[in-house]
């Protein structure tokens, strides 16, 4: 830990605070936890020079292969949850818009479907009779579909339209980011005096579309994004990632803190038939600062396999409390390091602290960043060396 001291650390408004600067098609589908496109931009500018392989252990939304691609790079997403590698593909192949509107347009929405009891008693808080059976119609053509980039891409929108505050979500006033239990919205429908009223889904998922694809996406992008792999492999173990085969890694892994990703999603797994396949996976949990540090030290180790010599990477954490003592994450991880790895040594080579003010809407990693009208973004840098024979 001594050493951890004596670490180059550097710290200032790094990129922008101001919200929704990148391309649009970031902003598709919210994801808990995720982080802001301009995070590995920033990251994917400094340390890439040529076309390279990006790599994102913990790929959530797909923020990071997004951006790669928009910045030519190919990428490899892997997340262990699969409805993240759905949120990551269904935007490898973006068709054009007007071949969305006509796939849209074709869809028979209007087949009354009847949900199961077992749908009907999780749903209906949410959905209006007539809006769920538009849902589960679009669904049941996703399913059908699943090889067809437009399908998928209307997909992925229909999910982000699912639930949230305003008109142009299918549900009743809910919770937009993740999907509440449905005896919590039915408190809250009782408490607000509403009832779900009829949404039709197509317009919404059709405004929805126009907006995220008002810009064009850069050239580069279509042939990037051909050369990305898709993977739901625990990151402690990524058996398909060859060996010194990445040329970055951009990535936040789970905190050490109580984000639940598989219930928080409940609601986009039931939609894309994944309940099954999610309830048998187990995404690391850690409830103690060893645990969390057992995970990384595998993960690291990972990491370092499979950068090739010379190339970096980059871990954003958090600070948690741990027993009510405020923790630096990224120096916790500095204290794992040096280690060995096939080709190399993983070392710190830095850290960078993006600081800016700005009010954080939530808490949910005991942090009260709101306190101090700062949010940060605390990134160990590390970089692969080659081991001195
Ligand atoms: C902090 S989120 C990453 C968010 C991402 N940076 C984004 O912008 O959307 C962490 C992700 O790690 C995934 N995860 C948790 N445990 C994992 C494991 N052992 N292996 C791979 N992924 C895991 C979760 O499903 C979650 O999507």
């Amino acid at each position: 830990m001594q050493a951890i001291n004596s670490l180059p650390v550097h710290s200032g408004e790094l990129w922008t605070a101001r919200q929704r600067q990148m391309h649009p098609i970031h902003y598709t589908i919210s994801y808990r936890g995720s982080f802001k496109p301009e995070l590995p931009d920033f990251f994917i500018n400094r340390y890439l020079k040529v076309p390279g392989v990006v790599l994102d252990p913990f790929g959530g939304r797909g923020t990071t292969t997004l951006q790669a691609n928009l910045l030519g790079h190919r990428a490899v997403h892997n997340d262990l949850n699969p409805v993240s590698v759905f949120l990551a593909r269904s935007r490898q192949n973006v068709p054009a818009m007007k071949i969305l509107e006509k796939r849209l347009d074709a869809l028979q929405l209007d087949r009354r479907m009847k949900p199961t009891p077992e749908e009907k008693e999780r749903l209906s808080p949410f959905f209006h009779p007539r809006t769920l059976s538009e849902i589960l119609c679009l669904k049941s053509e996703l399913l059908d579909n699943m090889e067809d980039p437009a399908m998928r891409y209307i997909g992925v929108t229909a999910l982000s339209r699912l639930h949230g505050h305003s008109d142009g979500f299918f549900s009743v006033y809910s919770f937009p980011q993740i999907s509440i239990m449905p005896g919590a919205q039915r408190k809250n429908n009782a408490r607000l005096g509403q009832k779900p009223e009829y949404r039709s889904i197509r317009e919404r998922i059709l405004r929805k579309m126009k907006r995220d694809l008002s810009l064009p996406l850069p050239g580069v992008f279509n042939e990037a994004a051909r050369g990305n792999r898709y993977i739901s492999e625990n990151s402690q173990d990524l058996k398909t990632v060859r060996t010194s085969s990445v040329d970055l890694i951009v990535t936040s892994p789970p905190f050490l803190d109580k984000v639940d990703y598989i219930s928080d999603n409940w609601m986009r797994s039931w939609f894309l038939g994944l309940e099954s396949a999610t309830s048998s996976i187990e995404l690391s949990v850690m409830n103690s600062l060893s645990e969390w540090e057992d995970f990384m030290r595998a993960t690291l180790f990972e990491m370092g396999r499979v950068l090739r010599p010379g190339a970096r990477a980059v871990v954003e954490v958090g600070e948690v409390k741990s027993r009510s003592v405020l923790l630096n994450l990224e120096q916790v991880l500095a204290g794992l390091l040096p280690i060995r790895v096939p080709g190399g040594e993983l070392a710190v080579e830095e850290i960078l602290i993006n600081e800016q003010k700005f009010t954080k809407l939530s808490n949910c990693w005991d942090v009260k960043n709101n306190e101090k009208g700062t949010n940060t973004n605390r990134c160990l840098i590390v970089r692969k060396n080659l081991r001195k024979a």
